[in-house]
């Protein structure tokens, strides 16, 4: 009988052969999975628990918060803030960052995290996730005394990550990891309570003739992503030659699970409902952590006209165009944006 690999002991090993993960980080990814447990476990318990529905208060975006949105960020933040890895937190769900309590030591990293993907459909019972992104925190200048963690620190661009990935909450609980060395999916055994290697050098297929869009803003979208999708439309007896399938499940987390599971493309682009915002994802916990694993599966991911994974943040809760997934497709959208 095959051996069961934990995550715990993927990591060691990744640290052994590679020599990249430090114990720190190894720590922070540990206790990163096992907020999800938590997480997922909440989830489970839906009506049960009491955890469906609205909170009353709003988040830095202007979205009322759902319970479970509150709960996950709690989960994350008492989880992480005692370990001595961390200098500091930011998330979806706080208005600014959180740094690590004086009474706790500081670690080296940074973590970023988008505690609930997908809040609309957690009260229908459909697939649900947390994303997280790692940086680490700057060095000082040559010369300069270490500074006090602050805001600035978090904005560097997605290439400078040193770990990303997700948890979906689905029919079964998933984590998708990658430290710079391929994506590694884990799947959690409820019996044990531990995540158990699953499927190891995950590869997004370059062609696809799947696309992840929501139909419903077409007549906002701009104009070379009408063009992409209209010619997807005209199927077989256009010019793309090929049928081609829709589907939109409105969590990025389990859109981006299906197109790495069996490839596709995801687009939440720009659109002129709101001219003044780049897109209603946001770049540091949605978006570069999502395109550094697409990357490291051998898809793409651009803004449209650039890498995400390049783009210079300027805000905490800067929010960007996406387009994912398939390799060749995703060049082509970016063509088609190009061209203009
Ligand atoms: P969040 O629940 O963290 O605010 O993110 C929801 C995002 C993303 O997961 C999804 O792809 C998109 O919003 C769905 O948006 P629409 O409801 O506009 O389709
Ligand atoms: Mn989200
Ligand atoms: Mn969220």
């Amino acid at each position: 009988m095959s051996q069961k690999i934990s995550l715990t002991r993927y990591l060691v090993e990744q640290q052994r052969v590679n020599g990249h993960i430090p114990a720190q980080l190894r720590l922070l990814l540990e206790v990163v999975a096992r907020s999800c447990k938590g997480i997922s476990q909440a989830v489970n318990k839906g009506a049960l628990g009491g955890v469906l529905g609205a909170a009353t208060t709003e988040n830095v975006q202007g979205e009322v918060q759902k319970k479970l949105d509150i709960i996950a960020n709690e989960v994350l933040i008492e989880a992480n803030e005692w370990g001595g890895h961390l200098a500091a937190m930011a998330s979806e769900e706080m208005d600014s960052i959180y740094a690590v309590p004086n009474r706790y030591p500081q670690g080296e990293y940074l973590l970023l995290f988008d505690p609930l993907d997908g809040s609309s459909n957690i009260d229908v019972n459909v697939s649900i996730g947390t994303i997280f992104s790692v940086l680490k925190k700057p060095d000082p200048a040559p010369g300069k005394a270490a500074h006090a963690v602050n805001e600035q620190d978090f904005l560097q661009p997605g290439s400078q990550q040193v770990a990303a990935g997700y948890c979906v909450y689905g029919p079964q609980t998933t984590l998708v990891l990658t430290v710079g060395n391929g994506v590694a999916m884990f799947t959690l055994d409820r019996e044990q309570g531990s995540f158990v290697l699953t499927q190891e050098n995950v590869q997004v297929p370059a062609d696809t003739q799947e696309f992840a869009i929501n139909m419903s803003n077409m007549r906002h979208w701009d104009e070379p992503v009408k063009r992409y999708i209209d010619e997807c439309l005209q199927g077989k007896e256009g010019p793309r030659g090929k049928d081609f399938n829709m589907r939109w499940i409105a969590s990025m987390v389990a859109d981006v699970h299906r197109i790495l599971t069996r490839g596709g493309i995801f687009m939440y682009p720009w659109d002129k409902r709101e001219p003044n915002k780049p897109g209603k994802l946001r770049l540091m916990y949605e978006a570069n952590p999502m395109s550094w694993l697409i990357e490291q599966a051998g898809g793409a991911a651009t803004n449209g006209r650039e890498r995400i994974l390049d783009l210079q943040p300027g805000k905490l809760h800067e929010r960007v165009s996406v387009v994912l997934g398939s390799k060749n497709e995703v060049e082509l959208v970016t063509k088609y944006h190009n061209a203009l």
